[in-house]
């Protein structure tokens, strides 16, 4: 195994700002206690500063604003700063533009969208609010690093308020091409807050190359896509792939875990069939269950002898349950598990186990061990981190993943079985070929995936980010003209 080595020599702290933080408070029976955050973006971030310290400020979940928040138990200090917001700006910001506006649009679904304009004057108003909580807290030296879609006009108020600090913008999600952006109203407004920022970094380069013909088709301005460079009136901001990884160290460590492994013995014994086959998703119209358990189902009725040998685990994390595109989402996967339960079920045997709860890393990774096949079949992805740590965590290369040609993750993991995640009868042949995959095949496939897997962790993704975002900005310092090479 190796090692995920050490955070770059920063000048100065790291700002984390997000939307999300990794805790918030849940109130339940008038009791108060703090949990943590359902989603990718949280758990790597909370990775990253209990790792090397830094500031991270971030949305409390709620209305409330809980009180800063040292963490320094066992770790480098870290402190999250939390802002509250009103029921008003939730509602606005929050579920309706960054839910039911900029997710589907991102994920080129514009026909799920439903854009408003006093969404959009809020969205506006919590990046304002976020620009604010960012100055009033930056010290000199910091490097700003803003995350994902909820704060896409963020590096361009906060350039106004601090001309010389770094600021770095990732993007968790895709990012579509010029006719599906330019279905937002606001698509300029939205591509000149993102521009604030010295470097830009997506998962794949083929968001990297939406996002320069958006600059160029919907701003007019001048790229050079040879070296990633939108050139506008505030300077130049640099733009290029920066696949996330995954801490592999951490998801390998769990292996030995005793709450791992007394928790795989209860899988195994509970499932109770040859071969397992899992899912694990946040509950999202982006991650092609219907679909996904369609081609299950296809796999049934063709194999019946697999019927009594094999079940499908499908662990369904709650998401974004106050939109009703989720709500409808929920029933229709129920009905769809319900299906073939009542069509396949023989006594003593489920075809399908439907576990629609959060689990915490351990149970995770006890899920992924005993998995004999992953089945992840997103529609889109960013990327898919369900992938990434069920590979890591497969050391001896037992194990295959069945992954959808469409999530960024499969631009670096090749040697998994890809299909398409709208073909049920692809998704029921590689099924079948997953459980029938010869030894070495197997070994072979597995061992290049974790290689894969363990050449780009987490730690170097956030060292590759930060030290290109520093290389950037001591260029813009030195006062050296930019290059405009178009
Ligand atoms: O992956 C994109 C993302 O929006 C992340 O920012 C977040 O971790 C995840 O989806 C969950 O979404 P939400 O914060 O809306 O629950």
């Amino acid at each position: 195994m190796q090692s995920e080595g050490s955070h770059p020599n920063l000048v100065g702290r790291l700002v984390v700002v997000s939307n999300r933080a990794p805790f918030r408070i849940v109130r339940e029976f008038g009791r108060k206690r703090i949990e943590p955050t359902v989603g990718g973006l949280a758990t790597t971030f909370l990775h990253l500063l209990q790792k090397h310290g830094g500031l991270w400020v971030a949305w409390s979940g709620g209305t409330e604003t809980p009180t800063r928040l040292d963490v320094s138990e066992k770790h480098p200090p870290f402190s999250i700063v939390f802002i509250g917001l009103s029921e008003r700006q939730i509602s606005h910001y929050y579920w309706n533009m960054c839910n039911r506006g900029l997710w589907p649009l991102m994920h080129s679904m514009p026909f799920m969208c439903d854009f408003g304009q006093s969404d959009w004057d809020c969205y506006r108003e919590v990046n304002q609010r976020f620009a604010q909580s960012c100055s009033e807290q930056l010290q000199s030296n910091d490097t700003v690093w803003i995350q994902d879609f909820h704060l896409a006009l963020l590096p361009g108020l906060l350039r106004q308020a601090v001309r010389d600090r770094p600021i770095g913008l990732f993007w968790h999600v895709p990012f579509p091409g010029e006719a599906v952006l330019s279905q937002l109203p606001w698509s300029q407004e939205l591509l000149k807050g993102m521009l604030g920022s010295d470097l830009i970094g997506f998962h794949t380069p083929a968001y990297a190359s939406n996002f320069l013909d958006c600059c160029q088709d919907v701003l007019g301005l001048r790229v050079d896509r040879e070296s990633g460079s939108v050139f506008h009136d505030v300077g130049i901001t640099k733009v290029a792939a920066y696949p996330i990884g995954v801490p592999v160290d951490y998801f390998q460590g769990l292996r030995t875990d005793p709450k791992v492994i007394r928790r795989l013995a209860r899988i195994t014994r509970t499932v109770n069939v040859d071969r397992i086959i899992l899912g694990v998703d946040r509950l999202d119209y982006t991650k092609g269950l219907p679909e996904r358990l369609r081609g299950y189902e296809r796999f049934l009725e063709q194999n019946p002898q697999y019927h009594k040998r094999v079940t499908l685990v499908q662990i369904a994390v709650p998401s974004r349950t106050r939109v009703p595109e989720y709500r409808a989402l929920t029933r229709e996967v129920e009905e769809l598990v319900a299906d073939i339960v009542t069509r396949f079920s023989i006594e003593g045997w489920l075809p399908i186990r439907y576990l629609y709860k959060q689990y915490d890393p351990q149970v995770l990774v006890a899920y992924y061990l005993a998995a004999d096949v992953a089945l992840i079949t997103p529609l889109v992805d960013g990327m898919n981190l369900v992938a990434k740590e069920y590979v890591a965590t497969h050391t001896r290369d037992d194990g295959v993943l069945i992954l959808s040609e469409l999530a960024g993750a499969a631009v670096e993991l090749k040697e998994a079985l890809l299909v398409n995640p709208y073909d049920a009868d692809q998704i029921a042949q590689q099924l079948k070929y997953a459980l029938e995959i010869d030894e070495g095949e197997r070994r072979r496939r597995m061992w290049a995936l974790r290689a894969a897997v363990e050449e780009s962790t987490l730690t170097r993704w956030s060292q590759t980010f930060l030290q290109a975002l520093h290389s950037v900005r001591n260029t813009t310092a030195s006062g050296e003209p930019p290059q405009d090479t178009s």
